[in-house]
């Protein structure tokens, strides 16, 4: 049983958000699993997105590995608002917790976004529902990773921040992409420890880690939904996309090992470092098997997550994950 901000989740295995957490009947089953101690939405915006027939996902023929070109979810945040109540109020008593994984690049519509959530954590409800801000989604060509841009994040940090202020009960996580040198994970924390006030720190965790960006597989490297066009010379229509599961394992590691070495870093006193200390880390990326599993949790996770063994087995993939 793991504690992360007001939300408690048990068994410490979850679902990130993805395209197989996307509709009512995916949520529902996902919920429904003795073996997730919570369920992650897909990331949803204020409007929807404009999903087109570009996007997609396949999987390698090598390892468990996925590629997808998806930005966020068709379905607005209102309808994830409307699923939520719906799947919370079905069960009596529910103690297992939903993380709204959201995304905007414009502070006021954030603003906008978490009146919305809060207004659906009410009663029992505060302690089941928590906001996951994705910072980290390399598909959006519009629009680069949040996470990526210190400057462009903080106005994103400051919103969350004031509704925590407004509220402590809300429990705020980041979900941050794969960094691959220490000035990124020094830039990231050091932007946060800017939001501490009275040594109180406004994240309760941080989801490390998204996709990777920018890679590209043939088709003979994959199967998958959009391997039947032979004429096709990517796995994908858009050539690159984020690259996950296996194939990143290690990456995603070191992400969890370096951020959770930086949390509790002995050897900086500054009180609003020391204050990052309560930031959870929930560990995603190439956890296959129950090894993967045990190994995120040594390098630092509290909860671990996954995605693309829940594309390829189905809500199945927490059990084979719990062993
Ligand atoms: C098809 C697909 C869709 C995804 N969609 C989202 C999303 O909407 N929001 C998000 O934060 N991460 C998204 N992700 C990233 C996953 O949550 C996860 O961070 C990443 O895939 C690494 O985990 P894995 O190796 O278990 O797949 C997506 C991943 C996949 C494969």
């Amino acid at each position: 049983m793991v504690q992360i901000g007001s939300i408690t989740v048990s068994p410490p295995l979850i679902n990130t958000a993805c395209a197989w957490a996307s509709d009512l009947e995916q949520l529902k089953a996902l919920y429904a699993s003795p073996y997730t101690g919570a369920v992650t939405t897909r990331t949803s915006t204020l409007k929807g997105y404009n999903e087109t027939s570009a996007y997609g996902v396949v999987f390698t023929n090598t390892s468990t590995s996925s590629l997808n070109s998806y930005g966020y979810s068709p379905f607005p945040l209102s309808t994830y608002i409307e699923w939520v109540q719906e799947i919370l109020t079905a069960v009596n008593k529910p103690v297992k917790p939903v993380i709204m994984s959201i995304t905007s690049s414009d502070a006021e519509e954030l603003g906008q976004m978490i009146s919305m959530i809060q207004s659906l954590r009410v009663g029992p409800f505060a302690s089941l529902i928590a906001v996951e801000l994705n910072t980290s989604c390399p598909n959006v060509s519009s629009s680069s990773p949040t996470g990526y841009i210190p400057s462009s994040i903080r106005p994103l940090l400051s919103t969350l921040s004031d509704a925590h202020m407004q509220d402590k009960s809300l429990t705020i996580g980041l979900k941050l992409p794969p960094y691959t040198h220490p000035a990124q994970f020094h830039a990231l924390i050091s932007t946060l420890e800017e939001f501490v006030r009275q040594d109180q720190n406004p994240f309760a965790f941080l989801t490390c880690t998204n996709t990777l960006g920018n890679s590209l597989l043939f088709p003979d490297q994959v199967y998958g939904v959009l391997q039947n066009d032979d004429q096709a010379e990517f796995a994908l229509p858009t050539a690159t996309g984020g690259l996950a599961g296996e194939a990143i394992h290690a990456l995603s590691l070191g992400n969890v090992h370096t951020f959770r070495h930086l949390l509790h870093d002995e050897n900086n006193t500054s009180s609003s470092r020391k204050a990052l200390g309560s930031i959870s880390i929930i560990g995603v990326g190439g956890v296959t098997t129950p090894a993967a599993y045990a190994r995120m949790r040594k390098a630092g996770a509290t909860v671990v997550g996954a995605a693309t063994l829940l594309g390829k087995e189905g809500v199945k993939a927490f059990e084979i994950l719990s062993g």
